[in-house]
């Protein structure tokens, strides 16, 4: 008896001590927002404020105007904000599926298409020390695949105002280069 509540015990300790162990790798990635990013990513090429002269920073605002909710009602659907058919696509969190939001980010669904959305959930790989090894980022979540069928998951025929979609043209739109530092000073 006495035996077997030692064997429990050290069962839970050890369970205890691999749990406490687990790498961040084995936790889903959170949302961390895009202005989490900002903190760093505002120095050099200045890539935060390139996307935020973008649609795709004012891709939830848009579904406030008359025209999306318009186009809501054509479809028997209610507020645009609130419907998962325009938000898996307006939205960094629902286009993702639904991943945990980070409590201390700053993630809002108010960001529209953040940089999460192509980048990945932060949380694990915004630490500088990471950031700066793109292995280590990968490793962490950090994706930058610069390929037409990344943004082909919203730019397509299913958005109820798809005309066409431009890869090389449309890239050229949102490009945001880290600018080396010795061209950027000055
Ligand atoms: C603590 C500061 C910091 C934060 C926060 C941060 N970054 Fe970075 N990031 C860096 C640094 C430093 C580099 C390396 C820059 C260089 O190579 O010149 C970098 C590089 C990158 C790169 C290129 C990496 C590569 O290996 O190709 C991407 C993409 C990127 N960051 C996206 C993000 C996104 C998205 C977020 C928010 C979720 C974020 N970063 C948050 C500091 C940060
Ligand atoms: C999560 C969905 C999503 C992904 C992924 C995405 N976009 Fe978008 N994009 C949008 C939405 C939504 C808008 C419209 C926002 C608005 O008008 O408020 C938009 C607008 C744009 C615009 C401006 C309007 C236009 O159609 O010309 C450009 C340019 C653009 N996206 C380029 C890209 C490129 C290039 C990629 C891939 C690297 C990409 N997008 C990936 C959802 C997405
Ligand atoms: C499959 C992804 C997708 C879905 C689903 C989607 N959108 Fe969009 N939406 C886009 C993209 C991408 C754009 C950028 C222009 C384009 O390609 O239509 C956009 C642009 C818009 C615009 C701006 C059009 C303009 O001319 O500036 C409105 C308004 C809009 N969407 C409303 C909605 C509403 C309302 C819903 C839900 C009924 C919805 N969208 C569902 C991807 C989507
Ligand atoms: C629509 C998709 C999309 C969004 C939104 C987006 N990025 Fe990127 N970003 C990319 C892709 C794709 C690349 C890789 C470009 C390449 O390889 O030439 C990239 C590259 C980068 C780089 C590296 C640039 C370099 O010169 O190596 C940084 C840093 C970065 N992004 C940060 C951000 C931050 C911060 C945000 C939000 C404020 C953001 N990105 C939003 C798709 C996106």
């Amino acid at each position: 008896m006495k035996q077997h509540l030692i064997m429990v015990v050290s069962l839970a300790v050890l369970g205890g001590l691999l749990l406490g162990m687990a790498p961040d790798a084995m936790a889903a990635h959170e949302l961390v927002g895009a202005s989490k990013c900002k903190s760093c990513h505002k120095k050099i090429g200045n890539p935060y404020a390139l996307w935020q002269k973008t649609e795709h920073a004012k891709a939830y605002e848009t579904l406030a105007s008359p025209e999306a909710k318009k186009i809501a009602a054509d479809k028997g659907l209610g507020d645009p904000q609130k419907e998962e058919a325009c938000l898996k696509c307006h939205v960094t969190r629902v286009f993702l599926g639904n991943p945990a939001v980070n409590e201390k980010g700053k993630y809002t669904d108010a960001e529209g298409v953040g940089c999460e959305a192509c980048h990945g959930p932060g949380s694990d790989y915004k630490k500088k020390k990471i950031m700066k090894d793109h292995d280590a980022a990968v490793a962490n979540g950090l994706l930058r695949t610069k390929t037409e069928e990344h943004c082909t998951q919203c730019h397509n025929d299913e958005s109820p105002t798809f005309e066409a979609f431009d890869f090389e043209k449309q890239w050229a739109e949102i490009d945001h280069p880290i600018i080396p530092k010795e061209k950027a000073a000055k």
